[in-house]
């Protein structure tokens, strides 16, 4: 009898799943809208010239395959912690964050998920909006978390139970940990305003919780400044939290696995320790990371060519998902007016379970069941046809 055998299969993954299944799909007009992957108006996944000008760079004068130290690469982790809370600010220029590289923004999740539960508080519980991207539940329960919700979406008013969601973190339990979506909220597209920001850091401060903000889209929703916003306010309001950000969006690395962790300490001696102790989770979950990503993300952002060159690409990419937005509503959803309401990759469309499948099966439109679609996957030539098969689908 196999050591294996008592073992089933893992459920399908609501996301990568739907990929599988849309590469499997011969329908000549299929369209993925299911995970959120930037692609451009020919459809494809684009190849930022920022990232194609380093990575050539990196040909002509290749590096030897060495270690990264296990806190991954210092001139990284120096750009990636500027660009999140700003080169001149206070908690940079203080020394008081301690910032490392991860395997993206899913690896900074792990690192201080990890960190905080075997080193701070082992019973805390994690608490996420009402909906979340469907791995936060399954990467805080991996990583030994007790897992809840507060309210969030509010499908009547289509938008945000702001109230809703203060007095259930108002009710959670000191050391709770509350994960919160810098911007471009996934799956809905609805985010909390900047006039948010002050109370929700009050409430957090006042009620002893640890957030941690996952900043997974900066630059897709009003810039890359902007989108860093509830950071530096939290950052300002003198509170400890984590904040997970990554490059798989904003530089199109995603298969690059790009992104740091930052922990926002009281002081640099702090931070010092705060730091050596995420090394040492790096070390003993997976040594250490990769460096062909940091090493482009990091040549960008300290370049002031390329840098200019990939905000503007940036902007190109913000830009295309807000008209594909308006094209969609253009093109015929008209009880859809909140399409344009929502910031991002994601839009919650209000579709049900059966629509969704609809979808799928009749009309080889892939989104996620819960009614998430990705308008960062429409383009010129697939959105009438997406606007008319959501159309038919919804009409029932
Ligand atoms: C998504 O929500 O579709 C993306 O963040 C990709 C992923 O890892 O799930």
């Amino acid at each position: 009898m196999s050591i294996f055998a008592s073992l089933d299969a893992a459920p399908n993954d609501p996301i990568f799943h739907l990929t599988d299944l849309f590469n499997q799909d011969t329908g000549p007009r299929k369209v993925n809208l299911g995970v959120g992957v930037y692609q451009d108006d020919n459809g494809r996944v684009p190849l930022l010239k920022s990232v194609e000008k380093v990575q050539k760079q990196m040909a002509d004068d290749p590096d030897p395959w060495t270690y990264l130290p296990m806190r991954g690469w210092e001139p990284f982790n120096e750009a990636a912690q500027e660009l999140v809370f700003g080169a001149d600010s206070e908690p940079v220029a203080s020394g008081r964050v301690a910032t490392i590289q991860s395997l993206s923004g899913t690896g900074a999740l792990l690192l201080g998920a990890d960190l905080y539960r075997h080193q701070i508080d082992s019973d805390a519980p994690m608490i996420a909006s009402d909906p979340t991207w469907a791995n936060h539940h399954s990467l805080f329960r991996y990583a030994g978390y007790r897992t809840g919700s507060y309210r969030y979406y509010d499908a009547d008013a289509q938008d945000i139970d702001v109230e809703g969601m203060f007095a259930d973190i108002r009710a959670a339990e000191p050391g709770t940990v509350v994960l919160l979506h810098a911007c471009c909220h996934n799956p809905t597209g609805y985010d909390l305003g900047p006039e948010h920001w002050g109370p929700l850091a009050e409430l957090l401060a006042e009620r002893g919780l640890m957030p941690f903000i996952d900043l997974a889209y900066e630059g897709f929703s009003r810039g890359l400044v902007e989108d860093a916003g509830m950071v530096r306010a939290f950052a300002a309001a003198g509170l400890s939290f984590f904040v997970a950000s990554s490059f798989s969006k904003n530089m199109a690395m995603y298969g690059g696995r790009t992104g740091a962790i930052h922990a926002v300490c009281a002081d640099a001696d702090e931070a010092a320790r705060v730091k050596s102790q995420l090394a040492r989770t790096v070390r003993s979950l997976y040594s250490n990371a990769p460096f062909q990503g940091a090493t482009i993300a990091a040549t960008i952002l300290t370049d002031p060519d390329l840098r200019a060159g990939w905000e503007e690409e940036v902007t190109t990419m913000r830009t295309r998902i807000t008209d594909m937005r308006a094209a969609l509503l253009a093109a015929g959803v008209e009880d859809m007016g909140f399409i344009t309401r929502q910031a991002g990759m994601f839009s919650f469309s209000g579709l049900s379970r059966d629509e969704m499948i609809r979808l799928r099966e009749e009309y080889h439109v892939y989104g996620l069941d819960t009614g998430r679609i990705c308008m960062a996957a429409l383009n010129s030539r697939n959105v009438e046809y997406v606007a008319s098969a959501i159309a038919a689908v919804h009409r029932g």
